[in-house]
């Protein structure tokens, strides 16, 4: 019934060096997209926590990371199609457009992906501020529903990003997928947050999670990596395990059985 899954250790001080990111990259390598599982864009999700399961510390999730969380940031970054996420935690967390990663460029190329992922926020309200840079980029998606705000989506096509109606009063995400699916951007990568996230296993559309367990207690009243409508349980297993120097712990865990 037991059985001891042994980790494979990564060395901090090799986290940025590109035979070791290529390393990693061949650890997270995305599996046959479209899923075969539900025919639609992989997803994977991405979050750290601590050990007792807070996903922020003082309102954001950078205290919690380290050289090598960042490492694999950048590596799912490097193997995706489209970065997924939540309005409120792209503003909040500051994410940034997507950038070409010169270290992928090459395995990018091979796989016919364009030299950096689309950015694609989630957002009900459209309450997002005008001034966030990456709205400038036409290339940024942001998903709503048909029942938004029509000033704040004039003022975000103002803004210049391009911006998609799923469904009527929420963003019906099985939608976003069969949008992401015709554009071809099938290796989806969900940065958070953890509303997203609760989304997206409520309409059971995850494939993936990569979960980094920092090595910390919290305490505090953080809230988990997801919260939502109650849900089955979805079954997961896990893929791949890795470790650092710095104690930290890396975890993919993929669609398990019965699912
Ligand atoms: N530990 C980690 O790895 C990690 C990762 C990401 C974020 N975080 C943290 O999580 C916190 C934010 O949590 P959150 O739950 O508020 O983030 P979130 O998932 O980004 O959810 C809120 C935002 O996403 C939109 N949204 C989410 N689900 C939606 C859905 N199904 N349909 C339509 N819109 C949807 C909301 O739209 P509206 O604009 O309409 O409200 C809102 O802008 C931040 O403190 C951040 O630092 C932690």
């Amino acid at each position: 019934m037991f059985s001891e899954r042994k980790a494979t250790h990564i060395t901090s001080e090799s986290v940025d060096d590109p035979a070791s990111l290529h390393r990693l990259a061949d650890c997270y390598r995305y599996p046959e997209s479209p899923s075969p599982d539900t025919g639609s864009p992989y997803v994977r999700v991405n979050f750290v926590s601590s050990i007792d399961g807070a996903a922020t510390h003082n309102g954001k999730s950078g205290d919690l990371g380290g050289p090598g969380d960042r490492a694999v940031f950048r590596t799912l970054r490097g193997l995706a199609d489209v970065i997924l996420v939540g309005a409120r935690t792209a503003v909040t967390e500051g994410y940034r457009q997507p950038q070409p990663d010169d270290v992928f460029t090459d395995l990018r190329r091979d796989h016919g992906q364009a030299p950096a992922p689309r950015f694609a926020l989630v957002s009900r309200s459209l309450n997002i501020p005008a001034d966030y840079a990456p709205l400038a980029d036409a290339g940024t998606v942001v998903f709503t529903c048909a029942s938004a705000p029509h000033d704040r989506r004039q003022a975000l096509a103002a803004a210049g990003a391009t911006i998609m109606a799923c469904g009527q009063d929420t963003v019906d995400l099985k939608r976003v997928l069969e949008i992401c699916g015709t554009n071809r951007w099938n290796r989806v990568l969900c940065e958070g947050g953890p509303s997203l996230f609760g989304s997206l296993i409520a309409a059971d559309l995850v494939d993936e999670l990569c979960h980094t367990t920092s090595p910390v207690l919290a305490g505090g009243d953080a809230g988990r990596i997801a919260h939502g409508p109650d849900t089955a349980l979805r079954p997961m297993r896990p893929e791949t395990t890795l470790t650092d120097d710095d104690g930290y712990i890396y975890t993919r865990w993929v669609r398990g059985p019965g699912r």
